[in-house]
């Protein structure tokens, strides 16, 4: 099959990976992905665009990464152009697009989340921190790159963010906190038809401990042996089902992955955030253990066959996966350094996200570099195996967290 991926991150060279025996095409790509793909270039904001590069690469399936696309349209134009996309139109990419949005789906579907005020005007501001808090959660409600997103104690950070999301011109959401450790589970749904891929947690924050800023994700495992027996059906019954069962009433039915962020409480999961798309670096890590071959899978999806498809296949054991990232990351990543070491060219082991090639070299070309997989029979085994490739690898200047899935390892993950 002749399949084009676009995108150019971790997540994206994942799906090349996990795609391999087909055709495949990824753009804008980056610098680790050209042996396993054909490296295009295109502008991801663009539908146009990427109906041009389909065509002109006669694909039979295009898988979107990102949400940017999809927000603007590109599964539209494909399905429009006939030509077979992964994604959700931009009416139901609006439970990533629009944090509202998502709100509403979830009130009319009966689905647990943190209770939320939108303010659009400045003045508002002040009595939405008095209702919140002392932990305040503040999102901007459009898209916003990873980046939009503070929980803080400091009711300044709280409130400054909350004055740059609506100087910028979009609404801000004030958000009870839930407590509870995170799952992402990533949802296939092709209208009512859910098949979930197994449960994983990313780490936030910079640095070890959680400590640092936010970032788009520091690693991550799969999957979770903390998560209660049944947890992924209850994720599927109580989040996943009714929210595809509320799109199809609404008449926008979701096709593609909705990734589905939440917080285990003691009475059980409540919805964090929705994404409209594979999630990164879970994905990485996910992907890693998948049996099931998963171009057939997309392509199922995306003509509206889920429903035949049935449970995925899985690897016994456990995959981790650790983020090189750049000096100065997530704030001012430095770039260009020249990034040497075994493996870089071993996509079962190394997936490439900000890296360029000059003068054959790989130099980095952004804040996340790469991430590095490990399997194991346990997790403690997957670790091990993913922290001894990335010890092998130099970037002047980079630094990688060095307690991906210690608390789980541990066993200090409490419900
Ligand atoms: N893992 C976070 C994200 O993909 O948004």
């Amino acid at each position: 099959m002749r399949i084009l991926v676009i995108g150019s991150g971790g997540r994206e060279h994942a799906l090349l990976h996990a795609m391999q025996g087909h055709e495949l095409t990824v753009a804008p790509g980056n610098a680790g992905m050209s042996r396993l793909a054909t490296v295009r270039s295109v502008d991801v904001a663009s539908p146009d665009e990427i109906v041009a590069l389909a065509r002109d690469t006669e694909a039979e399936l295009v898988v979107i990464g990102p949400e940017v696309p999809l927000v603007a349209g590109a599964a539209d134009a494909l399905i429009a152009a006939g030509i077979p996309v992964f994604g959700p139109t931009k009416a139901a990419a609006q439970l990533e697009g629009s944090k509202a949005f998502a709100k509403d789906v979830m009130a009319s579907a009966g689905v647990l989340t943190a209770s939320a005020t939108r303010v659009e005007a400045v003045e508002d501001v002040e009595a939405a921190l008095d209702q919140y808090g002392p932990r305040y959660v503040v999102k901007d409600d459009g898209l916003a790159g990873g980046k939009g997103v503070v929980v803080t104690e400091d009711r300044a950070e709280a409130r400054a963010h909350a004055e740059a999301v609506l100087a910028a011109g979009n609404p801000v959401l004030f958000e009870s906190f839930l407590e509870g450790p995170e799952v992402s589970l990533f949802c296939l749904v092709d209208g009512e038809t859910v098949v979930p891929l197994l449960p994983a947690q990313d780490h936030k924050r910079a640095f070890d401990g959680d400590a640092g800023p936010n970032t788009g994700g520091m690693g991550a495992y799969a999957p979770l042996p903390w998560l209660p027996e049944g947890g992924v059906e209850r994720i599927v019954d109580e989040i996943a089902r009714p929210v595809a069962a509320e799109m199809v009433r609404r008449g926008i039915p979701y096709q593609g992955l909705l990734y589905i962020g939440a917080a285990w409480r003691p009475e059980g999961p409540a919805v964090v955030e929705f994404n409209a798309r594979f999630g990164d670096p879970e994905t990485q890590a996910v992907l890693s253990l998948l049996e099931t071959p998963l171009a057939e899978v997309l392509l199922a999806v995306a003509e509206g066959h889920l429903s035949e498809v049935g449970e995925l296949q899985w690897r016994d054991g456990f995959a981790a996966m650790v983020v090189l990232a750049a000096e100065g990351y997530p704030q001012a990543a430095k770039t260009g350094g020249a990034i040497t070491g075994e493996a870089l060219d071993d996509p079962a082991k190394v997936l490439h996200a900000g890296t360029a090639l000059e003068g054959g070299e790989y130099v980095a070309s952004g804040g996340r570099v790469l991430g590095v997989v490990g399997q194991g029979a346990t997790l403690e085994e997957a670790v091990g195996n993913a922290y001894r490739v990335i010890e092998g690898i130099e970037l002047p200047g980079s630094f990688y967290r060095s307690d991906i899935a210690r608390p789980a390892i541990e066993g200090a993950i409490s419900l």
